[in-house]
């Protein structure tokens, strides 16, 4: 889009980092007894928490990735998610933990976890830095949640829009400035 707009800080990079420690202090209460956690990050979206939340977490882990669309460029979920990589590895037997950056109407991280259950692993919980309930068409709840935000259109930290601003090192709210 060739909408002018401008970005407002929403949460600092200060504030996810505090968040991502209490996090992992509940993800290693869960999988604490791991011998190996599979953390899958979605693509793209995730690769920045992703990152930061391996690094905070104290525990055997292997990284790998899946890449399901539903939105694309467009501003609306096309609420039909297609796998478009999927993992590397095989899940069945292990701890899974599948990182996301936003659940919004809820298809893809619903989708996502209903096809790697599909898989027989050990144990699988889900995370998500951000949720907007309010948005929800599907009945699904993450596992654990970094923030809670009202409906608003935010970006930073791996979320785009229109595949710009996933660079940002805090989540911003997207303000249009003409119609
Ligand atoms: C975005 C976001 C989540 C998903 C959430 O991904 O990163 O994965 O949409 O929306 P939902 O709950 O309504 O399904 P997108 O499809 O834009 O791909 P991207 O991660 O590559 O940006
Ligand atoms: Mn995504
Ligand atoms: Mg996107």
């Amino acid at each position: 889009s060739d909408r002018a707009y401008v970005i407002d800080e929403m949460i600092s990079a200060k504030a996810i980092a505090a968040r991502i420690e209490e996090l992992c202090r509940k993800i290693t209460d869960e999988f604490g007894d791991t011998d190996k956690l599979v953390v899958v990050g979605l693509l793209r979206g995730s690769f920045v928490f992703i990152a930061d939340l391996v690094r905070e977490l104290d525990l055997p882990i292997e990284v790998d990735f899946l890449e399901a669309s539903s939105y694309g460029d467009s501003m609306e979920s096309s609420r039909e998610v297609r796998i478009l990589k999927d993992l590397r590895g095989a899940i069945e037997g292990r701890d899974v933990l599948v990182v996301e950056d936003i659940v919004d109407t809820g298809h893809t991280l619903n989708h996502v976890t209903n096809l790697l259950v599909s898989r027989k692993p050990k144990r699988l919980k889900s995370i998500a830095l951000l949720d907007k309930p309010s948005r929800r068409e599907v009945d699904f709840r993450s596992d654990w949640i970094g923030f809670e935000i009202p409906d608003e259109f935010v970006v930073g930290y791996g979320i785009d829009y229109a595949q710009r601003n996933r660079n940002l090192p805090f989540i911003g709210k997207v303000r249009f400035t003409e119609a």
